[in-house]
C-alpha cells in the first residue's frame, strides 16, 4: 500500500488549548486531516452523521472524482476498461494490482472454471427456500455457508486465501444462477468448461431444451461491460461493511455475505429494483413524468426519484453514461422496443432541467439504466441487485484484502454521543 503523504500541519483551536493535527495528501491531491489524536488530547470526538467527512482509511484501489465524474480502477478510466477489458481482467486487476497478461488470464479463467462447480449438499438447499423468497436473501446465506463447505479460509496462508477468493468469485455467479432456476421451477444448468465467466453465466440462466438462443453475444458483451462498471467503488457503504466485519477477524465468505446485505438496501445497490419498479409505476399510471418530479421535489413526501443522486457524485455518474448506452445497443440487438426507456429518458431530460435537481447535483446513477439493460437482458427484477453483487464482488474483495494489509489496520469502532437516560435505579416489579 503506497503512503500517503505528509504535507503539515493544521491546528485546532479549543477553548484555550492548541492542538496540531498532521495533514495528509493522497496521490490525486486529495487532502485530509489526521484527527486520531483528538480524544486522547482533548477529551472530544467528532460528529458525523453518516461519515459525510470521515476517511476510514487510505486504500490504493479506486479513485472518484465526485465534481468531475471521475471513476478509475488502480488508475485506469472506467471507460477505457469497460471498452477494452473482459470481467476477468478487470477482477484480476481489482485483486492483484495489476491487469493480467495473456497467460496470466488464460490461467486465471481455466482457474475459475475449474472452481465454479458448487458441493452437491449445498445445491440442496435451494429446495428448502420458499418460492418468493428474495435472491439477495439466497445469495447472502449461501455466500455465508460456502465457509463451512470450503473451511480453509486464508487467514494464516496466502495460498488459502486466493483459493478462498477464487471460489467466492466462481462460485457466487454459480449461485446466483442455480437460486433463479429454483425460483421459475427449472432445473439447475451447470457451468460449461469452454464458456467464458459472462457467457457462462448466461447460459446458466437461461439454457434451456425449449428455447433456441436464449442470449446474443451483445448480451456477453453488454454483461461484461455491466460487471465492469460495477466491480468497485471505494468505500460505499457496502464496502465500508465488508471492511468493518473483516475487521474483527470474521472471514472472508462472513464478511461478503453482509456486504451482500448492505448492498440489497433501496438507498445503496437495491436502487436498481426500485427504478423499474417507478418507470412500471409512471407507465401504468398513464405516464405523467411531471408528476412524478413534483412528487420527488415534495418535502412532505418520503418519495425519491430513485436512481438519481449519489453521495459523491455531484456531475453525471460515469457509469450512468455506459449504461445508457449499453441499454440502448441491447434494446437494438433484440429488435424490441422498450416503452420504459422512453419514460426513463424523459424522466432524465425534465429532471436535468428542473432548477430543485440542478440546485442539488443530482444526476442519474448507476443504478438508473442498468435494470433497464437487465430486463432486456432477460433477467427479472428481483434479480438485478444479485447481477450488482456479481459486479461487485472483486471490489469487496479487493477492499478486504488490503484492509487485512493495513499496518494502520485496527476493529472499526465508532463511538457515539449519547443521549439517552442518565443513571438511575431499578424499581422493583411490583412498584413500577
Ligand atoms: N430524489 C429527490 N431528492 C433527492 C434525491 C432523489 N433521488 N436524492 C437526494 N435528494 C435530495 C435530498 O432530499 C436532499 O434535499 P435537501 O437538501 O432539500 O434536504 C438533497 O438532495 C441531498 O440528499 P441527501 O439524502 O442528503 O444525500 P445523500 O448523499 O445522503 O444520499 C443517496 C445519497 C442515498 C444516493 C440519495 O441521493 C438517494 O436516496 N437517491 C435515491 C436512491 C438511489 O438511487 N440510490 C442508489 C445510489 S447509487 C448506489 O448506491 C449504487
Amino acid at each position: 500500500m503506497s503512503k500517503m503523504e505528509k504535507i503539515g500541519r493544521a491546528d485546532i483551536q479549543i477553548g484555550d488549548q492548541t492542538m496540531a493535527c498532521p495533514l495528509y495528501e493522497g496521490t490525486e491531491g486529495e487532502k485530509a486531516l489526521d484527527i486520531g489524536a483528538l480524544r486522547k488530547e482533548t477529551g472530544l470526538i467528532t460528529y458525523d452523521p453518516g461519515f459525510m467527512n470521515t476517511g476510514s482509511c487510505s486504500s490504493d484501489v479506486t479513485f472518484i472524482d465526485g465534481e468531475k465524474g471521475i471513476l478509475r480502477y488502480r488508475g485506469y478510466d472506467v471507460d477505457d476498461l469497460a471498452e477494452n477489458c473482459e470481467f476477468v481482467e478487470v477482477a484480476y486487476l481489482l485483486i492483484h494490482g495489476s491487469l493480467p497478461t495473456a497467460e496470466q488470464k488464460a490461467r486465471y479463467s481455466d482457474l475459475l472454471n475449474k472452481h465454479s462447480m458448487i458441493h452437491e449438499d449445498m445445491r440442496e438447499f435451494f429446495s428448502h427456500y420458499p418460492e418468493h423468497s428474495h435472491p439477495m436473501a439466497v445469495l447472502s446465506a449461501m455466500a455465508v455457508s460456502l465457509s463451512s463447505f470450503y473451511p480453509e479460509l486464508g487467514e494464516n496462508h496466502k495460498e488459502d486465501l486466493d483459493m478462498t477468493v477464487t471460489r467466492l468469485l466462481s462460485k457466487l455467479r454459480t449461485i446466483a444462477a442455480f437460486s433463479y432456476k429454483k425460483s421459475i421451477g427449472d432445473p439447475a444448468v451447470y457451468p460449461q468448461h469452454d464458456l467464458k465467466y459472462c457467457e457462462n453465466f448466461l447460459n446458466m440462466m437461461f439454457n434451456s431444451p425449449v428455447i433456441e438462443n436464449p442470449y446474443n453475444q451483445t448480451m456477453v458483451s453488454a454483461l461484461n461491460k455491466l460487471l465492469i462498471i460495477h466491480a468497485d467503488h471505494e468505500q460505499n457503504c457496502s464496502a465500508s461493511v465488508v471492511r468493518a466485519v473483516g475487521s474483527s477477524g470474521a472471514n472472508l465468505y462472513a464478511s461478503i455475505s453482509a456486504g451482500i446485505c448492505a448492498l440489497w438496501g433501496p438507498l445503496h445497490g437495491g436502487a436498481n429494483q426500485h427504478v423499474i419498479e417507478m418507470l412500471e409505476g409512471i407507465q401504468a399510471e398513464g405516464g405523467d413524468i411531471d408528476k412524478v418530479i413534483e412528487k420527488a421535489k415534495n418535502k412532505r413526501s418520503p418519495f425519491r426519484l430513485m436512481g438519481f443522486g449519489h453521495r459523491v457524485y455531484k456531475s453525471y455518474d460515469p457509469r450512468a453514461k455506459i449504461a445508457k448506452a449499453l441499454c440502448k445497443e441491447v434494446i437494438a440487438s433484440t429488435n424490441k422496443h422498450d416503452p420504459l426507456l422512453d419514460i426513463a429518458m424523459e424522466l432524465e431530460e425534465k429532471a436535468l432541467a428542473d432548477p430543485y435537481f440542478i440546485e442539488r447535483g443530482l444526476y442519474p446513477n448507476v443504478d438508473f439504466y442498468t435494470g433497464l439493460t437487465y430486463r432486456e437482458m432477460g433477467i427479472p427484477t428481483n434479480m438485478f441487485t444479485v447481477m450488482f453483487a456479481i459486479g461487485r464482488l472483486p471490489g469487496w474483495i479487493a477492499q478486504f484484502m488490503e484492509m487485512k494489509k493495513d499496518p494502520q489496520g485496527r476493529i472499526a469502532r465508532p463511538r457515539q454521543i449519547y443521549t439517552g437516560p442518565n443513571a438511575r435505579k431499578v424499581i422493583p416489579i411490583d412498584k413500577r
